[in-house]
């Protein structure tokens, strides 16, 4: 498997170009949603990819010994992020909008992958460090976000304490928030009926409309819960079953907390 970043395309590739990465978008999207949503870098809106940061995974058949479809990489899966304008706030704010994986590439520890391809492209345009937004009804990149993240809210009591964090969100959590819920719903996918419960940072029914269907889960299905159950339980506990409701997860990111993932994650695969 090997990687592209994206950097707001629609700037600089011909159109001819964007269509050809739309279309290996719309690929990767068909395999796991239906219906497919006009949505974030699948959208059809002509300017639809001048603000995302895209990575995108390929494989290359050539190379996993299927004759057939030599010389044609195939895209499986992709991340797709945007910067949120937020008054108020030093750093950027990068919202990580839209994953998707072919179902072969779920449970493959795919995210993780995405994730350190965007950041180690990302941080470098950004020294001093970001803010970063995930809106989530999937367990999985909730936990996944708040272990690659700090500062996290909201964030799970085990960690909380460890890191002897406040239960209360930072001035930055709250006007990012506020930000979102008052300026950034459509570039979130937020229903326009959506309220905020900014006790528990979740969106009340944010997926409860049809532009949103086919990102309803059930959020007790193992299939979206992450390896780490205690994690789970804490975001699966800000959220009503069947209700359509998304965390709002916020944290922050800079190259010395690259450092610390990377180091985490060559002690996890040296065990
Ligand atoms: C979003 C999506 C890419 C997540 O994929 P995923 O399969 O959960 O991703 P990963 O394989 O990286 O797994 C994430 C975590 O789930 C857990 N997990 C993965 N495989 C597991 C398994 N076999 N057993 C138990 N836990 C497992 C792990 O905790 C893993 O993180 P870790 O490896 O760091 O411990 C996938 O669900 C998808 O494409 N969904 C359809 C599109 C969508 O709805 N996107 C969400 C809206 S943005």
């Amino acid at each position: 498997m090997f990687f592209r970043f994206y950097n707001q395309p629609g700037l600089y590739l011909s159109p001819a170009e964007q269509r050809a990465l739309r279309k290996e978008l719309l690929e990767v999207g068909k395999a796991s949603l239906d219906p497919m949503p006009n949505y974030q870098c699948l959208s059809s809106r002509p300017n639809a990819l001048d603000d995302k940061l895209i990575v995108v995974a390929y494989i290359d058949p050539e190379n996993s010994g299927d004759k057939q479809q030599a010389h044609s990489q195939r895209a499986v899966a992709f991340t797709s992020a945007i910067y949120l304008d937020v008054p108020n706030v030093d750093h950027v704010v990068l919202h990580t909008g839209l994953t998707i994986a072919i179902p072969s590439l779920q449970r493959t520890g795919i995210l993780a992958q995405l994730f350190t391809q965007l950041f180690a492209n990302v941080v470098p345009l950004h020294p001093r460090g970001m803010w970063v937004t995930t809106l989530a009804a999937v367990l999985s990149s909730l936990v996944q976000s708040e272990k690659t993240l700090y500062k996290t809210h909201p964030c799970p009591p085990e960690r909380r304490q460890k890191e002897k964090q406040s239960l209360k969100p930072l001035r930055e959590h709250l006007h990012i928030a506020r930000a979102i819920d008052e300026r950034h719903r459509a570039k979130l996918l937020i229903s326009p009926a959506a309220v905020f419960d900014d006790e528990a940072f979740v969106f009340r029914e944010s997926l409860d409309w049809d532009a949103a269907a086919s990102f309803r889960k059930d959020v007790d299905d193992v299939k979206f819960h992450h390896r780490d159950n205690g994690a789970n339980q804490y975001f699966r506990g800000l959220m009503r079953a069947g209700k359509g409701d998304e965390v709002l997860l916020i944290g922050f990111f800079d190259g010395a907390r690259m450092w610390e993932v990377l180091e985490q994650r060559l002690q996890k695969s040296k065990l």
